[in-house]
């Protein structure tokens, strides 16, 4: 049966009403956006104290005082536009308070919000020190991940996928995976600040291009680096349960106190994913390499390697999210193991309290 005229004119016109509707809502999410973009940037008081100590402000010149204070010589670099400084505060808040706990309106989480999923995860939990950790002294440390060392080094292959990737590919693996996220778009706002922020902090420790600093990425433990007696995830559960639970909890989710995450996650719907490296079964030398240089937590460097691959094994075998890389199937077990792994625990946890 053929439609009416009116019938095709109604639907022409709904259709025509539908598109004109998105191109109006894109249109003012791009204003929207570009406001942000010129407004002033409040910051989280760890990007306050971060980015007056190293001296940012608009001006034809920046002279890094880290330097000054370090070595006595001055260093002068070009310097920032006003829209510069603010791409580098937003840049600088979004590593270190990803979770929106010191923004006002915390559910847009520094305008993240499209690509985090989780309650639990903000970059600086791994790249700590707001991506660069320093000492009491001020000196840099080595495999701490530090964003400026990478931004400068970071036209190399990257050693998992051994592809050459962007900084900002680089910054979309750990939105997808470490944080359990969505991919934002490899020009997105989110990741060119940053960027802004990382390569400014490369200007403040003046650090050299295409150098590699011993701050860059995770140091590795590989087994060459133990007296080879294996990998033993029941060994690396009695660490983990001596040494890390009091702050990660039990079953590795965290710990919360009025709403703010104090300890995140390491396990659980709230932590890194199967598929980012800090997985074992991706990789088995990262989470290690992290675990012996920042963990525990005020007694960093405490743990021979052989107890941190076992702790980091012991970490791959709590449930986790999948990723999305991994199919339906996978993520519904995932979330089958997630429900059901953690009351186990806390039934045992209960029983050893009940025998001591
Ligand atoms: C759960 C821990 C974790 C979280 C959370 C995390 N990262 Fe990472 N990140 C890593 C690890 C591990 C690596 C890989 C280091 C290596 O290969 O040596 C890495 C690598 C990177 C690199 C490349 C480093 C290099 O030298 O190649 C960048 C850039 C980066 N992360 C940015 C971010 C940003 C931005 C966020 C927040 C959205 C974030 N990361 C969240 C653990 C994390
Ligand atoms: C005193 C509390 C404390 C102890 C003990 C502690 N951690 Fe942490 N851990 C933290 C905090 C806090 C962070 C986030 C980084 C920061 O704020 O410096 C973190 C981050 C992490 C991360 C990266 C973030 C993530 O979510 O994956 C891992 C992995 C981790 N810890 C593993 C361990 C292991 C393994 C131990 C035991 C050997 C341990 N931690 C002991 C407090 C602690």
């Amino acid at each position: 049966m053929r439609q009416s005229t009116t019938t095709q004119l109604v639907s022409g016109g709904i259709t025509i009403l539908l598109l004109a509707g998105l191109y109006l809502l894109a249109v003012f999410k791009h204003e929207e956006r570009q406001e942000q973009r010129e407004n002033e940037v409040k910051l989280t008081s760890g990007c306050q104290q971060k980015l007056d100590d190293y001296g940012l402000k608009a001006d034809r010149v920046y002279q890094s005082k880290y330097r000054l204070r370090r070595t006595g010589a001055a260093n002068i670099h070009t310097g920032y536009s006003p829209e510069d400084v603010r791409a580098i505060q937003r840049g600088c808040n979004i590593v270190d308070d990803l979770l929106g706990q010191d923004t006002d309106d915390r559910l847009k989480r520094w305008n993240s919000d499209r690509f985090v999923r989780g309650t639990h995860t903000s970059c600086d939990q791994c790249h700590q020190g707001i991506g660069d950790k320093q000492n009491a002294d001020g000196d840099r440390l080595v495999g701490s991940i530090g964003l400026a060392a990478s931004w400068v080094n970071s036209d190399t292959y990257d050693r998992v996928t051994g592809l050459l990737l962007p900084f900002e590919m680089r910054q979309m693996q750990c939105f997808i995976n470490s944080s359990n996220g969505y991919k934002p778009n490899i020009n997105n706002d989110l990741l060119r600040d940053i960027t802004a922020y990382s390569r400014f902090l490369a200007a403040a420790l003046n650090l050299k291009i295409q150098h590699r600093y011993p701050e860059q990425g995770v140091t590795e433990v590989t087994i060459t680096d133990t007296q080879r007696s294996g990998d033993d995830y029941i060994r690396g559960g009695e660490i983990y349960r001596e040494k890390c639970s009091v702050c990660h909890g039990r079953n590795g989710h965290g710990t919360v106190v009025n709403d703010r995450v104090i300890f995140p996650a390491v396990a659980g719907p709230n932590a890194f994913n199967l598929q980012s490296r800090n997985y074992f079964g991706t990789s088995d030398t990262i989470l290690p390499g992290f675990i012996c240089h920042n963990m525990p937590l005020g007694q960093e460097g405490s743990l021979q390697p052989q107890e941190c691959r076992d702790i980091a094994y012991y970490i791959g075998t709590l449930p986790r999210a999948a990723g999305d890389k991994a199919g339906p199937l996978a993520a519904l077990w995932q979330q089958l193991m997630m429900a059901v792994i953690p009351a186990l625990i806390s039934a045992f946890e209960n029983e050893d309290m009940v025998d001591g």
